[in-house]
């Protein structure tokens, strides 16, 4: 641990240096191309608890870490409206700062406390023998299920489940949830391979051969497999020093409609693309497992962006309406306007209650064909409200998982997308 802690510290310094030579930069220079990865000192994107659960498109933890180590100063307070699996909540404990997090999906309450979590002393192989003797059972509220499960697998999986519902908060619980979320997925139709939820030949091959297998056996091999690499990731969580901080967490809320009840200092965030309307689908099957209702469910996917009732805003941005002009089908403007009403309403309304930086993770899109500068279009709309633009860090993507589709859902065309992400660091102007 000691050790861990000594080379990470001294990598900090190195970079530090590397980050001034990027400061001089950019008083030429308003863009930069970086490398996260290579700014900070994090062993893998996966590492300690940053891989446990593939939640899709979310941050690496070295862009977070970069903010971090280069922005915010002690005491500084960090804020995500669309918290995804927590990653920006995780990486601020590391470097001691409170931190309030917001998702329309609710599991990110329980990613981010199981992230978070201490090192446990836990034998996998009882939690197992409990499990397999346990009675209890539990049936996920969903019309669907059989659709997703063959017949032979649902009422062993009521009784897997049953055992982990049967538990109030204990570490036994936090322990096992990713765990049997990722192996009950593995024992469904859904094809890993896609991102989104979806049934294939080659997922229901799987299923096919599994059911020819030991397939309860298989289940439970994997599941000590899995504990075992939470444990890990807990440990290795454990030795990056996270500091005892404040932090709010609230699952299932639209942040449009939302104001913080407490200023913070830094807003940092990576909106939904405008192609990405799915995240509420992708993650169901999780969510019905863990309690919720098909209910639930349809209430919050009602309220993902884009594609959700959304009054008009006044938008401050030429590029705005220059790319406007470009479009020609009707469907794809209404998803345009849409999505810019969405997120600009959004940064107009929370950018009151933020007090030093804004660092908004965005990639680039497409619509018929354009590339459409996201980076470009929030910078001009909010330079409207005080905030002066430093500089736009662009970074290559590596592994950061995207949706990714054949055809754009929203533009009905091939998709384009660049294999750019670019942080938009945007400072308050005092007045
Ligand atoms: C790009 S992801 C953020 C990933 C996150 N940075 C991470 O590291 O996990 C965008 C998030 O926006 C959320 N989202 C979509 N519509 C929302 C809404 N109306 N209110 C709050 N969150 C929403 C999605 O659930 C998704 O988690």
């Amino acid at each position: 641990m000691a050790r861990f802690n000594l080379s990470y510290k001294r990598g900090k310094f190195i970079k530090m240096k590397k980050h001034k030579r990027l400061r001089k930069k950019r008083m030429e220079n308003k863009s930069e191309n970086v490398s996260f990865r290579k700014l900070v000192n994090i062993p893998s994107t996966t590492h300690a608890t940053f891989g446990l659960y593939r939640y899709p498109a979310k941050f690496i933890p070295h862009v977070v870490a970069y903010v971090m180590e280069n922005y915010a100063k002690e005491g500084m307070s960090i804020f995500d409206p669309f918290g995804g699996c927590g990653t920006t909540g995780i990486v601020s404990r590391i470097y001691g700062h409170d931190y309030e997090l917001w998702d329309l999906n609710p599991i990110i309450k329980i990613l981010h406390q199981v992230a978070i979590m201490k090192p446990v002393n836990i034998n996998s192989e009882e939690i197992i023998k409990e499990m397999r003797d346990s009675k209890k059972e539990f049936i996920p509220n969903w019309s669907r299920l059989s659709y997703w499960y063959p017949q032979e697998f649902l009422p062993f999986l009521y009784k897997v489940w049953g055992y982990y519902h049967s538990f109030k908060d204990s570490e036994e619980k936090n322990i096992l949830v990713v765990p049997l979320l990722k192996i009950s997925r593995y024992f469904s139709y859904d094809d890993s391979q896609r991102q989104k939820l979806s049934k294939s030949t080659r997922s229901q091959d799987k299923i096919k051969e599994l059911l020819k297998s030991d397939w309860q056996n298989i289940f439970f091999e994997m599941l000590k497999k899995e504990i075992n690499k939470v444990i890990i990731g807990i440990k290795e969580y454990s030795e990056m020093s996270p500091k005892n901080v404040k932090a709010v967490i609230r699952g299932g809320v639209d942040s449009l409609g939302e104001t913080l009840n407490k200023k913070r200092d830094i807003l940092i965030t990576s909106p939904p693309y405008i192609q990405s309307q799915e995240y509420m689908r992708q993650a169901k099957l999780d969510l019905f497992w863990l309690g919720y209702t098909e209910e639930d469910i349809k209430k919050l996917s009602k309220l993902e962006l884009p594609y959700r009732h959304i009054e008009p805003i006044e938008i401050h941005s030429k590029t705005f309406f220059e790319y406007r002009n470009k479009i020609k089908g009707k469907h794809i403007q209404e998803v345009y306007d849409k999505y810019f009403w969405s997120i600009l309403g959004l940064f107009t309304q929370l950018q009151k209650d933020i007090n030093s930086r804004m660092f908004i993770f965005v990639g680039n899109t497409s619509a018929e064909g354009i590339s459409i500068p996201l980076d470009r279009i929030i910078i001009e709309h909010l330079e409207n409200f005080g905030w002066e633009h430093e500089i736009t860090l662009i970074d290559t993507i590596v592994s950061r998982r995207l949706f990714s589709y054949k055809v754009n859902p929203a533009s009905e065309r091939k998709d384009k997308r660049t294999n750019v992400e670019n942080l938009v660091i945007l400072k308050k102007i005092n007045n």
